[in-house]
């Protein structure tokens, strides 16, 4: 019985530490997304037409948001389905798909960063980055 209890109690533990990684994994991929977040601010502001156009600060974001999509490639693992997260269920179960959607974000940055030379490129090339956050959220992300 005792051996039991205490079975159970090396269980609990393990259990809590599993947790606990989760909530980190989980933290760390709202940090990314809101990496994600302030990349798009500027850009979206001079897109509107809310701020001048500012090529450094584009060509800046473009590439905040090339390496937050392979850190963000890292933060779906199976054990951050749960928890204070609103990612869907649907984003562990097809991965495969929410992985190529993160390396087809990267190359349309990429690809962006090289074809925005002034305001008209940017206004033809920002929307096809941006429109990659939007179709990742309806798929994967509880909505508000
Ligand atoms: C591969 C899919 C995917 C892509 C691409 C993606 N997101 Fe997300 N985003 C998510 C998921 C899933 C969540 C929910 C994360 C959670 O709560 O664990 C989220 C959450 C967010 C949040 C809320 C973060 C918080 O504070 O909880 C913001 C802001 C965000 N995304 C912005 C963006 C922007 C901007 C882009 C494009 C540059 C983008 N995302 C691209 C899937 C994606």
């Amino acid at each position: 019985m005792l051996r039991v209890v205490a079975a159970m109690a090396a269980l609990a533990i393990g259990a809590t530490v599993v947790l606990a990684q989760n909530a980190a994994v989980i933290e760390q991929r709202k940090q990314a997304m809101k990496a994600f977040g302030g990349a798009a601010k500027g850009p979206g502001a001079m897109s509107k037409g809310d701020a001048p156009f500012e090529l450094p600060k584009v060509q800046a974001s473009l590439k905040t948001i090339q390496e937050t999509a392979v850190k963000a490639k890292g933060l779906f693992p199976d054990d951050s389905k749960v928890g204070e997260t609103d990612a869907l269920p649907a984003a562990f179960e097809k991965k495969a798909d929410l992985l190529a959607r993160l390396d087809s974000l990267a190359a349309a940055a990429k690809s962006a960063e090289g074809a925005i030379k002034d305001e008209a490129t940017f206004k033809a090339e920002w929307p096809k980055v941006v429109s990659q956050c939007g179709g990742c959220h309806k798929e994967y992300r509880k909505p508000k």
